[in-house]
């Protein structure tokens, strides 16, 4: 790290799992120090030169501790940072993570208009997001929040619509269930705690200013980042 950043250590929190792993090539492809040694069950990790330290979380837990300064920036979806409702700084869209945020349903049951008056009992891991969107459509929906599975949910009869995330669409169509609406469009985004973002300015500027250079070097994968982030502010 640049000399002239000075001695502000730097803490990320990265979502455990598969967006960590393209975080992390991102970072190297900006030379930004990664974590040193094997990582193991070890949750707190440490860049060699002492410069960065890294926090493994569930990934709807990164708002929260960016949001509290418990980490000066993260890594997570716009879907989990939307539903957070965290306030923190959301300076890069990163070209990984793409999904969309989705109303499905039984098959059967698709492609008319959301019934005002039906009172659809809704299963959902994102309550927030979900309650938001059918309260801007006048329906009086019941929300019933689970932490996973969600697709279960109408094969059981415990509700008669999902809120989830569809990637490839593989597990609606396993299901037998079909999209019908889409509520956002989803991908990483780098996010920093307010405070941080100024009292660490420097060493914050650096790691934005490296990824940036690391995506421009990507080329057509930074431009695919682009177009999906226009899609998903709904331009
Ligand atoms: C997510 C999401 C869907 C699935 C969508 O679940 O909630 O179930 O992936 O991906 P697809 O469109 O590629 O099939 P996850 O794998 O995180 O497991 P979970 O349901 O237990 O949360």
């Amino acid at each position: 790290m640049n000399p002239a950043d000075g001695p502000a250590t730097l803490l990320m929190a990265l979502p455990k799992g598969r967006m960590a792993d393209q975080a992390l090539e991102l970072m190297a492809a900006g030379g930004l120090p990664l974590p040193a040694g094997q990582s193991g069950r070890k949750l707190l990790l440490n860049s060699a030169d002492g410069s960065m330290r890294y926090v493994l979380s569930k990934p709807t837990d990164v708002p929260t501790f960016v949001e509290y300064g418990a980490a000066d920036l993260g890594v997570c979806g716009l879907d989990t940072l939307r539903e957070s409702r965290r306030q923190v700084y959301e300076p890069l869209l990163l070209p990984f993570g793409h999904c969309r945020l989705c109303l499905a349903g039984p098959a059967d049951a698709a492609g008319g208009p959301l019934r005002y008056e039906s009172q659809p009992r809704v299963a959902t891991k994102y309550p927030n997001l979900t309650e938001e969107f059918f309260r801007q459509r006048g329906v009086n929906a019941e929300i019933i929040a689970l932490n996973g599975s969600v697709e279960l949910a109408p094969l059981v009869g415990l509700a008669d619509l999902i809120v989830d995330i569809i990637e490839t669409g593989n597990t609606l169509r396993a299901n037998g269930l079909v999209e019908q609406r889409v509520i956002m469009h989803s991908q990483a985004v780098l996010v920093v705690n307010r405070a941080a973002y100024h009292l660490k300015a420097a060493a914050v500027q650096n790691v934005i200013q490296r990824l940036r250079q690391a995506l421009q070097a990507g080329g057509a994968a930074n431009q695919d980042s682009a177009s999906k982030s226009k899609a998903s502010s709904g331009e």
